[in-house]
């Protein structure tokens, strides 16, 4: 798809799809909208049609709602779409990202090879608009059909032009490095665990390094045991497949300004352990237990592209499986983690914390001044938050703050959880400095309190993305399956 910026009036745009934006009446939710006057010229010229599906359809232009219909006759616009932008004061640009998502949708439907967008910003940046609208557009459009064998012959648009909104190809250009990077996150964590293992997420985080010229290290068994990492290779110690401790490392042209961490958590399956997920679990889903490093290595694809100037990243995945054999973890073994601290193995099931722990170890030995790891943690997290929110937890509010301001602009939701030290007493074990998990009760919770046990002074956060990784219905531009959550987070993070 190539997308431009035009300075074309509506009325003398050509091609096959000419979307139009419309506000919902700021007061009356259930009328008809009356078509602005500022339309009228177009429409006398389209025969009428604008005020026609108008009124046809009862269109109220409530948020992302569409319609279209048939010009006719020897126009040059071959299908009008009118999308609903809502209330003028509630408009965001996660509205325009999914304005534009559902245009791209009618679009599709409607077989336009060439589209145009002309939607009302109200007060928003229209830069960051475009950027938007290019995001709603190719994450809306994405398909993921590798593992089908007769693919959709249904094209998508080929061109798309943004009607009015001065040059603003750096934010289109920005908007794509953004959604490669997202559509890698959705590809590694659709794919099933015989596609997606340690070492395939390991060979794409040496893809990234060798396209760009980074830095790549991948720890194998040895390398850990070397390092301490009996938490990490307590977890590995049953699958048949090598253990893949990646540290991929962005190194700008520049000094850097800014030294940050970011880790992800790549269990590319989890059966539980001996402490097996059982029927009705949905155990079959858990291939996506490295939606962690799926955006990790989606938000380092994107920032290969963009190259910020003044930045250092650590990228970080402790890449294994979760499996059961005769090598397996027994509930009650006792681990060691890389800074020390001994772990009574309660769950074989908690495991991704156990996989985080000596990250979080190894991140803090890099002197980075900040560390944000994103985990398919907890079903607490889902039970608490569902599948449109993450849980933020945060040792350094500032930091906090970054994510959250990060997470709007992206349009991916965050709720700040609480660090509640008392319930740290659930995890006290008779004999071993913690255990791994605790009582049902604030699991998701008990669960961040594990993490911070391995994190001693550097300003760290953690996202639970348990719930928002994965999506049964689609929404917006996210089409049912894994949504590539957090990576345009992490990029607005890494970039502010
Ligand atoms: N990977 C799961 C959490 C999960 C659940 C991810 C649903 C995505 C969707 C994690 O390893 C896990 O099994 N957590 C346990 C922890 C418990 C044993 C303390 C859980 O949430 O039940
Ligand atoms: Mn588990
Ligand atoms: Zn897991």
């Amino acid at each position: 798809m190539k997308f431009h910026t035009v300075e074309t009036a509506p009325q003398d745009w050509a091609g096959d799809g000419l979307a139009i934006g419309l506000w919902q009446a700021p007061t009356t939710d259930d009328q008809p909208i009356a078509l602005p006057s500022e339309w009228a010229e177009l429409d006398a010229r389209f025969n009428g049609t604008l005020t026609e599906l108008i009124t046809e359809t009862e269109f109220k232009a409530k948020a992302g709602a569409t319609v279209s219909a048939r010009i006719g006759g020897n126009s040059p616009v071959r299908k009008v779409i009118l999308v609903g932008m809502g209330k003028t004061a509630d408009l965001t640009l996660d509205g325009v990202r999914r304005a534009a998502a559902a245009i791209a949708r009618t679009a599709k439907k409607q077989r336009c090879k060439t589209l145009a967008l002309c939607l009302p910003l109200a007060d928003l940046n229209p830069g960051l608009a475009v950027q938007a609208m290019t995001e709603g557009i190719e994450l809306a459009l994405y398909q993921d059909q590798r593992f089908k064998s007769e693919p959709d012959k249904v094209p998508p648009p080929d061109r798309v032009d943004f009607l009015g909104y001065g040059d603003q190809l750096a934010a289109i250009a920005r908007a794509q490095a953004i959604c490669a990077g997202v559509q890698l996150a959705r590809e590694l964590v659709a794919a099933p665990a015989n596609a997606v293992t340690p070492v395939t997420l390991a060979e794409t985080a040496k893809e990234i390094a060798e396209t760009a010229g980074w830095t790549i290290e991948v720890l194998g068994k040895e390398a850990c045991e070397q390092l301490g990492m009996g938490a990490y290779l307590g977890v590995a110690q049953a699958t048949e497949l090598p253990p893949q401790f990646i540290h991929l490392t962005y190194q700008p042209a520049g000094t850097p300004r800014r030294k940050l961490a970011i880790i992800g958590k790549g269990l590319t399956f989890d059966s539980g352990g001996l402490n097996i997920k059982g029927a009705g679990s949905g155990i079959e889903m858990m291939k996506m237990d490295m939606a962690g490093a799926g955006a990790a290595l989606g938000a380092a694809k994107a920032l290969s592209l963009l190259a910020p100037p003044d930045v250092e990243v650590h990228f970080i995945s402790p890449a294994t499986e979760n499996m059961i054999s005769g090598h397996a973890l027994h509930p009650g073994d006792i681990v060691t983690a890389s800074n020390g601290k001994t772990i009574e193995v309660n769950n074989t099931d908690a495991e991704g914390r156990l996989t985080l722990a000596d990250a979080l170890v190894f991140a803090e030995k890099l002197g980075v001044e900040a560390i944000v790891d994103l985990a398919t943690l907890t079903g607490a997290c889902v039970v608490a938050l569902g599948d449109r929110i993450a849980g933020l937890w945060s040792s350094d509010a500032a930091l906090s703050e970054q994510l959250q301001q990060a997470a709007t602009q992206a349009g991916e939701k965050l709720w700040p959880m609480p660090l509640e030290d008392k319930y740290f007493d659930g995890m006290k074990s008779p004999i071993a400095d913690m255990k791994n998990a605790g009582p049902r009760n604030a699991g998701a919770i008990t669960a961040a309190l594990f993490l911070k046990q391995f994190v001693k002074e550097t300003p760290w956060a953690h996202l639970d993305i348990a719930g928002p990784a994965w999506l049964e219905k689609a929404d917006g531009y996210n089409s049912p399956g894994a949504t590539g959550f957090g990576v345009r987070t992490l990029v607005n993070w890494v970039l502010s």
